[in-house]
């Protein structure tokens, strides 16, 4: 296999950063590799610097957004981090029913939802706790249309289905459609959207809500981008409302806009 050429590397980092956010150290030429080949080679191009050639062009937009889904990682699964959904069944959801009460309406938001599972999880959840009669809306968005084509569809093969979904729930809220493929119910459906949105931006266009889960995308920003993006999730957060990172990121800055909680094993974080 031919190398990439140094100069190109460094022109993919810097391209890929501007795109997504998403940082690529040095000496990662071999995961570059095995993600962009493929998309190379669909695009008739044979190596790595054909493809940075061609994308310095600007002239297609389409392979543009293909690179940057490659280089995403979009690894998901039904209730990942267990201790997340127990806090929230046990802690947080109870004290936003006593402080929605009266309108009776709470907003979550999968803010890297990746192929839908955190999502649906959440729905699950939601419906075993007998929360069917609110108002309750769950948005999960990504920067990659091709998760979130997938999620919206809410078609998983048989290994994904049983990754981290108990049997009980699979039958209660998936529909199986053939020997490899299962299909989420409309039930849970109907209380979830997916769009396409990337956190670097004008976060305050979405919300207000209740809860956020923005767990395992924040690993791949700079400092001054995750600082900036758990601030700018602080604003579209209702008065009360939860922010749960992922098991890496909770060890994060987040500000005076942010109180500590630990319930469950749980870490996350009550706005103020
Ligand atoms: C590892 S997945 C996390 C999925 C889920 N939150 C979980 O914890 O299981 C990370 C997701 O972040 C998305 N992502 C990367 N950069 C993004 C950005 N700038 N804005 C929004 N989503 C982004 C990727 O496309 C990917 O689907």
């Amino acid at each position: 296999m031919i190398k990439i050429q140094p100069e190109n590397y460094r022109f993919l980092q810097e391209n890929i950063r501007r795109q997504s956010g998403i940082v690529l150290d040095d000496g990662k030429d071999y995961l570059v590799e095995a993600r962009l080949l493929p998309v190379a080679m669909e695009h008739g191009l044979k190596t790595l610097d054909d493809l940075c050639t061609k994308l310095r062009l600007l002239s297609d937009i389409s392979l543009q957004r293909k690179v940057v889904e490659a280089m995403t990682t979009n690894e998901t699964y039904f209730f990942r981090e267990p201790a997340h959904f127990e806090a929230l069944r046990a802690h947080v959801i109870p004290a936003l029913l006593e402080l929605r009460r009266i309108d009776q309406k709470l907003r979550f938001w999968s803010a890297a939802a990746s192929t839908g599972q955190e999502a649906y999880s959440l729905a699950m959840l939601l419906c075993e706790m007998g929360l069917e009669s609110w108002d309750i809306r769950i948005v999960g968005t990504d920067i990659s249309t091709t998760v979130l084509d997938r999620a919206a569809a809410g078609v998983y093969n048989q290994v994904e289905i049983e990754r981290g979904l108990a049997a009980t729930l699979r039958t209660k809220y998936c529909t199986e459609r053939s020997a490899d493929s299962w299909e989420i119910k409309p039930i849970l459906r109907r209380m979830t959207t997916f769009q396409l949105f990337d956190l670097r931006f004008n976060i305050r266009a979405l919300g207000p809500f209740d809860v956020v889960f923005c767990r395992n995308v924040l690993i791949y920003f700079d400092p001054i981008t995750k600082s900036r993006i758990i601030e700018d999730i602080r604003t579209a957060l209702k008065p009360g409302a939860y922010l749960f990172l992922g098991g890496s990121e909770v060890a994060l800055p987040v500000g005076p806009g942010f109180s500590r909680a630990v319930a469950s094993e749980a870490t996350f974080f009550k706005s103020v």
